[in-house]
């Protein structure tokens, strides 16, 4: 079994992989957040910054991801990571949010056939591996049946399927059924993804797929992120876990504190954070609408250090 830390635009950056990495751990690899690409050939080096190895840690295990419909543009991009270092690219053809479908890019793609084709027929090159990112279709099944066929004729190192339509986004429940006709029409090998939020959920999928060897996590991770080393039978006292959650708590507040002498820029980047982790730590609310609502770093910092005083999470 391998386990693969989705990635999360805007969230799931560099410093937090580094951080996940030295505090929680059990991650066989993190999959980055997309890059859009461009028909522009001068390209700013920052775009690449999140994927630079000189601020990702040795050791981590990282696929870059691009979100484009255009191959050429692709192959441009793929290249300058590629010579980075990277030897897979992982192509985004599921991102369901309208300001990049409405732009025919990430799931916006899936209703389009003969543009994956012609993706296809641009975008490889000697240099890199590309493996697909996707979801059950725009609308429906029929749209990702057509686009496996299209896929099942290039040689693509895997495809990762999120059981949801685009039109769905992350709403209701993943649709195994669909999720099973497209797995099975697929030839390629398939990575799982889709609402797993606990170990149980992780064991509920792996029985249901024998021969499905990696499993990606997204927001699971993000409220629980011991969720893989619990999934790899690793066992950590409440005492223990607390701890470590609080040391990556304070690194990344220490991160952003570096970055910026703005203190309203610090204070948004650590509040954004409790976004996706107040449901483990605080799932009542009794402590986190105040440290949200804290003005400046002293009064947060007060604020956070008497939560973490006597709050008892169940990292479950
Ligand atoms: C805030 C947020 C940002 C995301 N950014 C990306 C992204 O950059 N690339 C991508 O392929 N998927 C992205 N996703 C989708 C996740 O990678 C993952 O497929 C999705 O959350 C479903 O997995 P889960 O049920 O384990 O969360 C994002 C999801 C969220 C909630």
């Amino acid at each position: 079994m391998r386990l693969l830390f989705a990635p999360m635009h805007g969230v799931t950056l560099a410093h937090y992989r580094n951080l996940h990495a030295k505090h929680f751990g059990g991650v066989d690899e993190y999959y980055a957040p997309f890059i859009v690409t461009t028909e522009k050939r001068q390209i700013g080096q920052i775009l690449f910054d999140d994927v630079r190895p000189s601020n990702n840690d040795q050791g981590l295990n990282i696929t870059p991801q691009l979100l484009s419909n255009n191959g050429e543009d692709f192959k441009v991009y793929a290249n300058i990571i590629a010579e980075m270092g990277y030897k897979t690219m992982n192509w985004n053809i599921g991102c369901p949010f309208p300001r990049v479908t409405r732009k025919v890019r990430g799931a916006g793609l899936l209703q389009y056939p003969e543009l994956i084709k012609k993706f296809m027929e641009t975008a490889f090159d000697d240099t890199y591996d590309i493996n697909v990112k996707m979801r059950l279709g725009y609308e429906d099944l029929d749209e990702g049946l057509e686009v496996m066929k299209v896929l099942n004729q290039y040689p693509i190192s895997g495809v990762t399927i999120h059981g949801r339509t685009g039109l769905q986004k992350y709403e209701g429940q993943v649709d195994l059924d669909a999720f099973d006709l497209l797995y099975d029409y697929c030839k390629h090998d398939v990575t799982y993804n889709g609402d797993i939020y606990t170990v149980e959920d992780y064991e509920r999928f792996s029985k249901r797929y024998p021969n499905i060897k990696n499993f990606m996590i997204g927001r699971g991770a993000l409220r629980n992120p011991f969720i893989f080393s619990q999934i790899k039978g690793q066992i950590r006292t409440d005492t223990e876990m607390l701890s470590a959650f609080k040391a990556f708590h304070d690194d990344y507040f220490e991160v952003y504190k570096n970055r910026s002498d703005i203190e309203r820029v610090v204070l948004g980047k650590i509040k954004d954070f409790w976004t996706y982790t107040y449901t483990m730590i605080d799932p009542d609310k009794t402590f986190i609408t105040d440290i949200r609502k804290a003005q400046d770093i002293q009064t947060y910092t007060y604020r956070v250090e008497k939560m973490f005083d006597v709050i008892r999470p169940n990292f479950k």
